[in-house]
């Protein structure tokens, strides 16, 4: 396992790449400010773009999923960081039955003291007849909870989806943005097989690092490195190939996954237009470069076939 530190740090560089992007103009967002406080460095324009396409994706993907269950459905979010997406869901009138998070336990305890402490964020949460439980690093509502668990722990992150009240007949989503790559890949073969054991119905998806195999890829694992932070899993980021069989290995019927610079080129053009007046990019070259190591990819299993096999970044 990475420094337990050092992998939590990457949730605030997260956010603030997020953050700083939103203030940009790339998208809204009017919670994650209220996450996390604005950094200093300058972030280039291909950076922004990237976490515009790796934000504007996943919630393709996942709005699809919860229109197709009529919001019938329940979300996970491992290793969510300071992720806002329950609260542009609920704003959005897209609330699933059940959003759960889960992180680090020091990372789940700030993110429940940014809750505790923000109306905008608390407001959001909280429904008139329903108590709020709160722990030191857990809270549960209604429907939106957050538990600390370490995604290895295959024993413990199922006691916390209990408690969640996490229900496995239901059509669930799974979501892991920039996660699994620092888990071992064995470990995190074991978590994909045991959310494919265990429900039935379900949707996987997975944001991260594709084609590490290159000298890019090595400089990137190097200056992780520096900062005592390990890509333990990246041998399941060599190749699209790779990110697809974790899953259809492991009990998914079925995975897609397409290479970032494809999937700029699926988002809804005028859209692409818009965020592209918004910075002069001096060399496309770069960008391309970016997105062409890092991945979207998809899995589901559908024993009912309530369609799942339909959901991809179309615009119908
Ligand atoms: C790069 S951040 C991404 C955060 C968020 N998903 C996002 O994209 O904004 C990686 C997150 O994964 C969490 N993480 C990594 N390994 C984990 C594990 N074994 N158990 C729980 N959380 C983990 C880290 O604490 C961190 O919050």
């Amino acid at each position: 396992m990475a420094s337990e530190e050092a992998v939590i740090a990457t949730n605030d560089d997260a956010a603030q790449c997020k953050r700083y992007a939103v203030e940009k103009g790339y998208w809204v967002d009017p919670y994650i400010s209220l996450m996390i406080s604005k950094g200093t460095a300058h972030h280039a324009p291909e950076i922004n773009r990237g976490y515009y396409a790796r934000i504007t994706s996943i919630r393709i993907l996942l709005e699809k999923f919860i229109r197709l269950t009529n919001r019938k459905c329940q979300v996970v979010n491992l290793g969510a960081g300071y992720d806002t997406t329950f609260w542009k869901l609920k704003d959005a009138h897209l609330t699933p039955e059940k959003f759960v998070e889960i992180d680090f336990a020091p990372v789940t305890s700030r993110k429940c003291h940014h809750i505790k402490s923000k109306r905008p964020l608390l407001d959001k949460i909280t429904n008139e007849d329903e108590d709020i439980m709160l722990s030191q690093s857990d809270l549960h509502s209604a429907n939106y909870h957050i538990v600390g668990a370490n995604l290895v722990d295959l024993a413990e992150l199922d006691k916390k989806l209990q408690q969640s009240g996490i229900d496995r007949s239901i059509p669930t989503v799974f979501i892991s943005e920039c996660v699994l790559v620092y888990i071992e890949a064995n470990k995190s073969a074991k978590l994909i097989k045991w959310i494919s054991d265990n429900f039935p119905t379900a949707f996987f998806i997975n944001y991260e690092q594709v084609n590490m195999g290159d000298r890019f890829g090595q400089v990137m694992i190097d200056n992780l490195k520096t900062r005592d932070c390990y890509l333990y899993g990246v041998s399941a980021c060599d190749s699209l190939q790779s990110q697809m069989q974790r899953f259809t290995s492991n009990g998914w019927r079925d995975a897609d996954a397409l290479e970032m610079n494809k999937v700029y080129n699926c988002l809804p053009q005028s859209e692409i237009k818009r965020i592209e007046k918004l910075e002069l990019m001096d060399e496309r070259e770069l960008m391309e470069q970016l997105f062409s190591h890092y991945c979207l990819v998809w899995a589901y299993k559908d024993v009912n076939n309530i369609g799942l096999e339909e959901i991809d970044l179309s615009q119908s």
